[in-house]
């Protein structure tokens, strides 16, 4: 079975074909030929994960699947959340989005925070939501170099480093990304057309 992963980020592709699976082939946008940029407009992952597969669906009529993830930081009531990837505002860089983080937390006494993952699948012209959560806490100062976004300031329960200190199977272990998308396989090959 074909799958289109509805994505631009390689880190996220790169993450999700280290996954083992039967059944199906993942292809990236870029291996079906599609060059666009999904927009992400709403306020939450789950509407914003169905934006990107329903977008993709539209253009190419196969099964396809997105993601959207937020980092959820207690002491901040949820944020960056849906806003992740724009935490310091439109135009600037994941430096100053992780510079921001580091600068609200400075004074809180919790620096608990977790990872938010929702997979949305498109098939048979049906959606499907798939969840997958990491919990853990930020770093008082950045450390690693692998991975991308937080990676370098987010160290998961029962870790003693950072994602950033990791290669993607460690990653995978704890990964919220992994999680959902565990689930989605799961899902892809019990799933009769
Ligand atoms: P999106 O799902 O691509 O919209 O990601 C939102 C923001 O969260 C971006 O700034 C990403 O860099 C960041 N992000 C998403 N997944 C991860 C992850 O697994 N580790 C660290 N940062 C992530």
């Amino acid at each position: 079975m074909k799958i289109i992963f509805a994505t631009n980020n390689k880190n996220k592709v790169e993450e999700i074909k280290h996954l083992s699976h039967q059944k199906f082939q993942i292809f990236t946008l870029e291996e079906v030929g599609i060059d666009i940029d999904i927009p992400e407009p709403h306020d939450t992952l789950e509407a914003n994960a169905t934006e990107k597969s329903s977008t993709i669906y539209k253009l190419t009529n196969e099964a396809v699947f997105s993601e959207d993830t937020g980092l959820e930081v207690h002491a901040l009531g949820g944020a960056p959340g849906v806003k992740s990837a724009r935490y310091a505002g439109e135009g600037r860089n994941m430096q100053d989005n992780i510079d921001k983080l580091l600068h609200e937390l400075k004074d809180k006494p919790s620096r608990a925070a977790q990872f938010r993952t929702v997979v949305s699948l498109i098939i048979g012209g049906k959606e499907y939501q798939f969840e997958g959560i990491c919990k853990g806490h930020i770093t008082h100062e950045m450390d690693g170099s692998n991975g991308f976004g937080y990676d370098p300031v987010f160290i998961p329960e029962g870790s003693n480093t950072t994602f950033a200190n990791m290669d993607i199977t460690e990653k995978n272990k704890f990964s919220h990304r992994k999680k959902a998308v565990q689930q989605l396989i799961d899902f892809l090959n019990a799933y009769q057309a």
